[in-house]
């Protein structure tokens, strides 16, 4: 990746302001109709679908919000992002590696795939193996978890971020297909633990925040895993290229192929109606609407998104 050439390419993105974003966000905010808010989890299917909310992060700390930007929602499935990081850094990525693959995927994100084949998940993005990620950090109970919570409070610097008892109590009774990749990850011998280990999955995907946090860890992963304020404690340039590499591939499931094509951009989606992106080197973006599309991507959010891209020429590609 050429950074030299990549700064040359795009636009100049100091000059995005609240104005740039309000503009982008009425533009699109009514989109909202033609999708649907999760249900599948009964506590989502609260969630009010009008509510829209866009950040953005620029290298120089400089945080620009617009929408219902004190909205909360959970994170869901970008919280497998914190997961992956975690679980390299404790365990190493081969020892990760060596229980799931690399791969891309046609299928959506509660898929079986391989289990019952090769018996690996395909990559730590889908259920299968973000549930396997997190089995992997090590601690006793929600220990995993509560390292999790940790990382997204360091990242955003927000110690009051917090889990949402409801959506996490929610999951736990319904997620049966959940459950079902668990045992039959026990069943071949990728998990050892109890169900405990679950239950932290359902809990980091209850995780709420707002798309200044989502900004912040798409600001984060872009930067090396170096703090938008600069903090450098957890820099690791190679976990941060491992986890882009990952969100580029899989983020946003069987639609990462044609959102690569469109956006070009490592992002990460969740059925909250949220999803992060990480511009290389400069900036983190956040979005918030929970209607999604029929892969489970925030429709509005992805519009949003695809039109700051092509106004500022974004693409890695
Ligand atoms: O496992 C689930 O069903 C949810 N807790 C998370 C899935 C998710 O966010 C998929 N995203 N698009």
């Amino acid at each position: 990746f050429n950074m030299l050439a990549y700064a040359q390419k795009t636009a100049d993105i100091s000059t995005i302001s609240e104005k740039t974003l309000n503009s982008i966000l009425e533009k699109n905010r009514t989109y909202y109709t033609q999708g649907k808010v999760a249900d599948y989890i009964p506590e989502l299917g609260k969630m009010d679908a009008n509510a829209v909310a866009f950040s953005v992060v620029e290298n120089n700390g400089k945080i620009v919000n617009v929408g219902d930007v004190h909205k909360k929602f959970t994170m869901q499935s970008i919280s497998k992002i914190i997961a992956l990081m975690i679980a390299v850094t404790e365990k190493g990525e081969a020892n990760v590696f060596d229980k799931m693959g690399y791969f891309g995927t046609d299928r959506p994100f509660n898929h079986f795939s391989n289990l019952e084949t090769t018996g690996k998940p395909l990559n730590p993005m889908m259920n299968a193996g973000a549930i396997l990620t997190t089995s992997l950090i090590s601690g006793e109970g929600e220990k995993p978890f509560l390292k999790i919570l940790e990382m997204v409070r360091y990242i955003t610097k927000d110690p009051t971020i917090d889990y949402s008892k409801s959506v996490y109590e929610s999951e736990k009774s319904t997620g049966h297909r959940n459950r079902g990749m668990f045992y039959l990850m026990k069943n071949n011998g990728l998990i050892s633990g109890n169900e405990d280990q679950l239950d932290n999955y359902f809990k980091q995907c209850s995780i709420e925040l707002t798309t200044e946090d989502l900004a912040k860890i798409g600001y984060f992963f872009a930067n090396q895993c170096v703090r938008f304020d600069g903090d450098a404690t957890y820099k690791n340039p190679d976990i941060a290229k491992l986890v882009e590499s990952q969100m580029l591939i899989a983020g946003m499931y069987e639609f990462s192929g044609e959102y690569a094509r469109t956006v070009g951009l490592p992002s990460k989606s969740g059925v909250g109606g949220g999803i992060t992106v990480s511009v290389p080197g400069k900036m983190g973006i956040g979005v918030f609407s929970p209607a999604l599309d029929k892969h489970g991507n925030s429709l509005v959010g992805y519009r949003m998104i695809l039109d700051l891209v092509k106004q500022y020429n974004l693409s890695v590609f």
